[in-house]
């Protein structure tokens, strides 16, 4: 079963009162239930209509699965319902135009896909962009099935409100009208839907946006139309994260990558590395490669002279580094933050630390439309200067501490703090990245460390 994650009635109700909302069904009208798993959205909506003398309006129900399309069948025999056994993504065929749209779409991110299905969808979607998870493409799918003024319901996880790869999505959804974004409680799906998130459109292209927040707080806002983050807009500018720890409490180090003034002459494609550089050469990116590859892996390697302690070696403990440096002796004193006589020529302008920079960490482009946290799991990867990397405390959860940093939250106080470039991207200093406050959870280390010392 692919991304089954059946809604539960509560929520099921709670969206059907969102789509007829001021928009009552009328006969003769149509629904569309995308992926409609047993068809929880089914019976909400008989429900509704029962008790409200609405009629029911006709239904088409595509899901994918045989089992789950079988028992919904099955579950919805008297109902006013058509069942397809079909994709829905690839065979829209005389599936015509709908007043409503109703859904729970899979969350199957691009690593569940098969190479020719994501190539495909790669051609067929628009919004199949970078790392796409499925529930974008259903998002686009039913959009375009959705008749001039129709109103489409939709629970997904909240990300598509910010990550990069979602900006197509986004420029979809504000093109189509986005009536509502609600942020309905974090245990609707008891905790298998991370930030479960309620979105309504209206197909008449309006402006306006009504906002629900967890916490109720409701708001109007216009959100951005060009692709760009909907973070600070959706949470109201900087959000009031309730906490006394910050990012810097956390990490023990939020250091900027190595500058070497010479990357031409250290940093090489892994294949043209000369084989008796193997000891000295290591893993690397830059913060471009860092966006393009989505992860630190760019098949780049940077040659370095330190040694794991960080400590530069004297010329007759180089070996073959040195032989292979000396070809380039020229270059490297030519660098305009090489000072004869106060710098040895083939080191860099700092001591790097390589202790700390060899461990796991999180690393994050310094310029940025949008601010994102990749992790090294390796430890082995040395990020070049357009890079930052984080190392968390000992006793922080990096995983964790990656989710909270691409979180909502995290993006909006990022966007809000940091910066601007002249081009409107934002630059990630450290000084502001160690005030980003975080939950009160990651501070637990510390307290942890207090009584490990004391105790
Ligand atoms: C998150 S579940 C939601 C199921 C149901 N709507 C509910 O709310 O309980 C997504 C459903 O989409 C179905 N599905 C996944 N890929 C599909 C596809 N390409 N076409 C049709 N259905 C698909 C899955 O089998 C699953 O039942």
């Amino acid at each position: 079963m692919r991304g089954h994650v059946p809604t539960p009635d509560r929520l099921a109700d709670k969206m059907v009162e969102k789509l007829f909302r001021d928009n009552p069904p009328e006969d003769g009208e149509r629904i569309l239930y995308p992926g409609c798993g047993r068809g929880p959205f089914i019976s909400a909506v008989h429900r509704y209509c029962d008790s409200n003398d609405f009629p029911v309006p006709e239904g088409v129900a595509v899901e994918i699965d045989p089992e789950l399309y079988e028992d919904a069948r099955k579950r919805h025999k008297d109902k006013e319902v058509e069942f397809l056994e079909r994709d829905f993504l690839t065979d829209s065929d005389g599936l015509d135009k709908f007043e409503y749209v109703l859904g729970n779409p899979p969350y199957i991110p691009i690593e569940g896909l098969e190479e020719d299905e994501k190539g495909r969808y790669r051609r067929e979607f628009e919004t199949a962009e970078g790392r796409f998870d499925l529930y974008v493409l259903f998002f686009e799918q039913a959009i375009d099935l959705l008749s001039s003024g129709g109103r489409l319901c939709f629970v997904t996880p909240e990300k598509f409100e910010y990550t990069e790869t979602t900006a197509a999505l986004r420029r979809v959804l504000a093109s189509s009208g986005v009536e509502e974004i609600h942020h309905v409680d974090e245990d609707s799906f008891e905790g298998l839907v991370t930030y479960p998130t309620v979105t309504v459109i209206d197909a008449d292209g309006r402006n306006e946006t009504r906002v629900v927040g967890r916490d109720g707080e409701v708001r109007d806002v216009d959100l951005p139309d060009d692709g760009s983050s909907w973070a600070a807009a959706v949470r109201g500018g900087e959000p009031d994260i309730e906490t006394g720890v910050t990012l810097g409490d956390v990490c023990r180090r939020i250091s900027c990558g190595v500058a070497t003034g010479a990357d031409k002459v250290f940093v090489m494609d892994r294949e043209e590395a000369p084989p008796q550089l193997d000891d000295w050469t290591y893993p690397t990116t830059s913060g471009k490669q860092l966006r393009i590859n989505d992860g630190p892996e760019s098949g780049q390697v940077f040659v370095c002279p330190y040694d794991a302690d960080g400590r530069l070696p004297s010329r007759d403990e180089l070996g073959d580094f040195g032989d292979w440096a000396s070809l380039y002796r020229e270059r490297l004193e030519d660098r305009s933050c090489y000072e004869k006589g106060k710098q040895v020529w083939y080191g860099w302008h700092e001591n790097p630390p390589m202790d700390d920079i060899l461990q796991r960490k999180l690393l994050c482009k310094d310029v940025t439309e949008e601010p994102h946290f990749w992790r090294d799991d390796s430890g082995e990867v040395v990020p070049r200067h357009s890079v930052y990397y984080l190392i968390p405390e000992e006793g922080v959860d990096i995983e964790e501490l990656q989710e909270y940093l691409n979180s909502g939250d995290a993006q909006a106080w990022l966007e809000a703090n940091c910066q601007r470039a002249a081009n409107g991207f934002l630059r990630l200093q450290s000084t502001v990245m160690k005030q980003l406050p975080v939950p009160e959870q990651f501070g637990h280390h510390r307290q942890s460390t207090l009584t490990a010392e004391t105790g």
